[in-house]
């Protein structure tokens, strides 16, 4: 072959190379930014264009949300049947009056805790107080854990209502969100897998099970995770997890935890065996010794034999 019919090759090849790849960026950068118009951060953590926000006559809101997120009050009207039971569980640690314990407190009922170490609970919103109520992590076994854990809830889901009524009925106007309630339904789960690659799986791996952080924290499993959970840490960021408010729309966040109870805690095996999705490598190589394996047992067997 001549030189030159080589050199046009190679410049052919070179263009062509930067051609598909612009293209391949072109595609990511598109995929990168979600069609939806932008999310707008308001006070409401539901700003998708078609939000609705139930107001009522005293200017109170009572729900706000779209079709894939709807974020309701607690019933003020539970309040009372709260105080009572946060009187038994939650006051010993947080306070009476649910303002937390400040720092250095002297009050010889702290006198054991780490200064500053129970949140102050006024205006965190109901579905915070649902989350740590429903996941099992409050009432805490102990105050001084780094982290509190995921355990079978002390109280029930009307209990926990209550509690968080109350917490909300100490603040002029309740605090934010208020408690989710997502609509799987018309979900993207190939969209949910990208968004929790970009946004949940540095810390959760990208299968779901978690892993340590800093300073003896740690991100859990999502595998047992109830929906309405998902949403809830979403958007109040429990612990060291960063709170996801403007940056997600809540179609997004639909989106997200219809991939984790969908996917997540149902994983596809095409292949058969998941081997508990330890990655390319780990899977690659029991391929590798398996399929190896089998192929020296049928040379041998179709080998002569002396
Ligand atoms: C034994 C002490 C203790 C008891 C009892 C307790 N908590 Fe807590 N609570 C804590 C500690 C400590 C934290 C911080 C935990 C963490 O960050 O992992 C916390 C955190 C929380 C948070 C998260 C606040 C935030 O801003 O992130 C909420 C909500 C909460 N508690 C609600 C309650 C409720 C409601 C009850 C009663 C049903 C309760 N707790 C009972 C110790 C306690
Ligand atoms: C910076 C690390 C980090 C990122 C990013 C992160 N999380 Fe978390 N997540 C945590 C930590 C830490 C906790 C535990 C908080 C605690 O209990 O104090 C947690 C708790 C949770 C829980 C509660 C699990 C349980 O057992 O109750 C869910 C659900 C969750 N995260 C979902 C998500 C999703 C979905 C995303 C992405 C949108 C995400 N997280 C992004 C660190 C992270």
């Amino acid at each position: 072959m001549p030189l030159t019919a080589l050199k046009n090759r190679t410049a052919w090849m070179l263009v062509t190379m930067i051609l598909a790849s612009s293209f391949v960026f072109f595609i990511g950068a598109a995929g990168a930014s979600p069609k939806e118009s932008p999310y707008t951060t308001s006070r409401y953590n539901a700003g998708t264009p078609n939000s609705s926000i139930v107001v009522n006559k005293d200017g109170s809101i009572t729900a706000y949300g779209n079709g894939a997120i709807i974020y309701t009050l607690p019933k003020t009207s539970l309040a009372a049947l709260g105080q009572a039971l946060y009187a038994t569980n939650c006051a010993a640690c947080h306070g009476d009056k649910a303002n937390g314990v400040p720092a250095h407190s002297s009050d010889p009922r702290y006198a054991n805790v780490r200064a500053g170490n129970y949140p102050n609970l006024r205006g965190v919103g109901s579905a915070a107080v649902m989350f740590w109520i429903t996941s099992g992590r409050m009432p805490a076994a102990a105050g001084t854990n780094v982290q509190a854990v995921r355990r079978p809830p002390r109280l029930t889901y009307t209990q926990a209502l209550e509690v968080a009524a109350y917490i909300d009925s100490l603040t002029k106007t309740p605090g934010l969100p208020y408690v989710p309630n997502v609509n799987l339904k018309g979900g993207s789960l190939s969209t949910g897998a990208s968004l929790y690659a970009l946004n949940c799986a540095a810390c959760h791996t990208i299968t779901g099970d978690g892993d340590a952080l800093a300073s003896g924290t740690y991100a859990p499993s999502l595998r047992n995770v109830p929906a309405n959970q998902v949403v809830e840490a979403i958007r109040t960021g429990p612990g060291n997890m960063p709170r996801f408010t403007g940056n997600l729309s809540d179609r997004q966040v639909r989106d997200i935890v219809k991939y984790v109870t969908g996917y997540i805690q149902h994983p596809q095996n095409p292949g058969g065996l998941g081997l508990g999705g330890l990655g390319p490598v780990a899977e690659g190589f029991v391929g590798l010794a398996l399929g190896v394996g089998l192929l020296c047992l049928a040379a041998f067997w179709v080998g002569e034999r002396q």
